[in-house]
């Protein structure tokens, strides 16, 4: 667990206490927007997954979240999903201590870098906390334009 002043971010279980929680916003934040939603096989998929939440030091509310999976990566990579903040609270520094710490459980997990599938949306975000486009070709996922990331620690 990682705190600053007005945050907190920790690990979270599958299927624990908090998941619920954690799926509802993350269906509110990427998936209702596109008329989407997470069916119980993505949930399935996730059981091996690090799952980090932010909450506002004041309140329990889980306020921001992201992924990282070892699932189909390369020795010595992790990559990272499900980025999301509260639309009510984004552009305050959430998602750059979101990443921070994906930085440290990283490097516990021993790797080397991570990789990410971005939103178009959210280049710029990505870009500002130091990672790089592989190979700057644009594509479809869930619908919309994405390109794919990669920070090396
Ligand atoms: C993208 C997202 C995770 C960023 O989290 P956030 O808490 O809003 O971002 P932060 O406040 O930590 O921003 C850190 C820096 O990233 C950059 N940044 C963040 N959002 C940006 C935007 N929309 N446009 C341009 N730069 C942006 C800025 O440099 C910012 O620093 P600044 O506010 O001092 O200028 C969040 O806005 C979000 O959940 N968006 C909707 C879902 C989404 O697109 N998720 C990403 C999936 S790949």
């Amino acid at each position: 667990m990682s705190s600053n002043s007005n945050l907190v971010v920790e690990e979270i279980s599958f299927g624990g206490s908090d998941f619920a929680e954690w799926v509802s916003l993350r269906t509110k934040v990427l998936r209702e927007p596109l008329g989407l939603s997470l069916s119980e096989e993505d949930l399935a998929a996730e059981a091996d997954d690090v799952h980090l939440v932010a909450r506002a030091s004041d309140g329990r509310a889980i306020v921001g979240g992201l992924i990282l999976t070892q699932k189909n990566c390369a020795a010595g990579q992790v990559k990272m999903r499900q980025v999301a903040v509260d639309p009510a609270l984004q552009r305050q520094g959430v998602g750059a201590f979101l990443l921070a710490e994906a930085e440290v459980v990283a490097r516990r997990l021993g790797v080397v870098e991570i990789v990410a599938n971005v939103r178009e949306v959210a280049l710029e975000f990505y870009l500002a906390y130091g990672y790089e486009l592989v190979d700057g070709e644009r594509f479809i996922e869930v619908t919309i334009p994405h390109y794919r990331m990669v920070k090396v620690l």
